[in-house]
């Protein structure tokens, strides 16, 4: 992995942690921090070693605490267009990864920081964690995801309650509401995050990489159509070694050793 000013990478046991590191700012995304973020997960995109990818932030404090306010206060419509394109691209890369995707909300998770962790596959949050779009307070719309990820997850009048009144949500709100899977104390964070990512890779990595991509593209297909492609990505695995091999496995009562072909 390249140097990045940043971002902080490591992998181990097939897991890797990806952490905003501007402390001092509480994470907030400036357009170098975006464009890094779309850079590094290129890279990871065709790393191996990286099975599953967690996204964090650094400290105690906050994930991420939005765009950053200081750089889009002088922005003309084009540059503000320019760094919501960078957001996009980094967004979309990360649910386009073939890895699943888990973002450990260890703190504030507002305005870009939301549009973040929403892009990822799973959400766990620590009990200290805040979540909320506060840009109609600076007079703006969310512009990296917001009005569209956001409403996908939580229903549309739940996505306008949050959004037109700013106001930040706690984590356990977040859980009623679906926009996070787990709540657990911050000193667990990281320990439920990894448990997770451990039974994850512990399963088929041909399956996995699948039930991600049927699971998302199906959700924009009416209900038939999304039926008779999830039976043709079904079918699909029955060609795989994996399947031979989970299957064998269960019969002669072992652990499957899971190839990923
Ligand atoms: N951008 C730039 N700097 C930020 C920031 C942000 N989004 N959030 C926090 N910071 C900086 C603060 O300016 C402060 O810097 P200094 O020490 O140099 O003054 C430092 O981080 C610590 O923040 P606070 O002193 O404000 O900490 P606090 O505990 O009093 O408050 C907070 C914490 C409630 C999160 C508060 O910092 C805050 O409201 N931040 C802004 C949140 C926000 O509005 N986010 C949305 C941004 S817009 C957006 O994301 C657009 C989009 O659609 C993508």
């Amino acid at each position: 992995m390249k140097e990045y000013n940043n971002l902080l990478f490591t992998v181990e046991d097939g897991i890797g942690v990806l952490t905003i590191n501007r402390p001092k700012s509480l994470n907030a995304l400036n357009s170098e921090t975006l464009a890094e973020i779309g850079s590094a997960l290129s890279e990871i995109k065709t790393n191996k070693d990286v099975k599953v990818l967690i996204i964090t932030g650094s400290g105690q404090k906050a994930f991420v605490a939005g765009a950053d306010i200081s750089q889009m206060a002088a922005m003309n419509p084009i540059e503000a267009a320019e760094l919501s394109e960078l957001a996009h691209n980094a967004f979309q890369t990360i649910e386009s990864l073939p890895q699943m995707t888990i973002a450990a909300v260890n703190g504030y998770c507002l305005g870009g920081g939301f549009e973040l962790a929403n892009s990822c596959d799973i959400r766990i949050a620590a009990s200290t964690a805040k979540f909320g779009q506060p840009e109609v307070g600076l007079g703006i719309v969310p512009g990296f995801g917001g009005t569209q990820r956001l409403t996908r997850l939580v229903g549309r009048g739940k996505a306008k309650e949050i959004i037109t009144t700013g106001a930040q949500i706690t984590a356990t709100e977040a859980k009623e509401i679906g926009a996070v899977e787990e709540v657990v104390e911050l000193d667990q964070l990281m320990t439920k995050v990894n448990e997770i990512a451990s039974k994850i890779i512990k399963n088929g990595p041909v399956a996995v990489r699948m039930a991600k991509y049927v699971i998302d593209k199906g959700a924009d297909l009416e209900l038939n159509t999304a039926i008779s492609f999830e039976t043709q990505m079904w079918a699909q695995t029955f060609a795989t070694e994996d399947q031979k091999e989970g299957m064998a496995a269960f019969l002669e009562k072992r652990h499957a050793k899971f190839s990923g072909k």
